[in-house]
């Protein structure tokens, strides 16, 4: 996976920020998603990395993950943003994320740690102006 993510950063499109990132997220039958960073010159159509490749498994007809690597050229290696987490939130209830950089510096820790509440919506929410309550 840490191959894969090196491999597929070097494919980012950064001209903006010069910060390339790549990813590999694992689907449960062992197939390997890579994502990396594509920048637009609007800056806020960027999709990071991890979101590139849950993308990528998705449309392949992947919807359960069991590992994440991302690696960075940076020190200490960089963590998904929280776009990319809530994101992974939608497919993966806990995951393992591997954060790496180029000198090979390692740290582990789990999508739960990262971002221990995504957004719920239950079945019973409704809008509070809805509720007979409130009228
Ligand atoms: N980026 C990612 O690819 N993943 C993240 O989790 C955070 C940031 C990218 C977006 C942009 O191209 C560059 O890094 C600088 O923010």
């Amino acid at each position: 996976m840490i191959d894969a993510a090196t491999a597929v950063r070097e494919k980012a499109h950064a001209p903006y920020s010069n910060f390339r990132v790549g990813a590999a997220l694992r689907a449960a039958d062992g197939s390997i998603f890579p994502g990396c960073n594509v920048e637009n010159r609007t800056f806020g159509l960027t999709v990071c990395a991890e979101r590139s490749a849950v993308l990528a498994a998705v449309a392949a007809g992947q919807r359960t993950f069991d590992a994440l690597v991302v690696i960075t050229d940076c020190s200490p290696a960089a963590l998904p943003c929280g776009l990319c987490l809530e994101t992974l939130t939608e497919f993966a209830q806990d995951l393992p994320i591997l954060v790496t950089n180029l000198a090979g510096e390692r740290h582990e820790t789990t999508l739960r740690k990262l971002f221990p509440t995504p957004f719920e919506w239950p079945e019973t929410a409704r809008p509070v102006s809805d509720r007979a309550e409130s009228r």
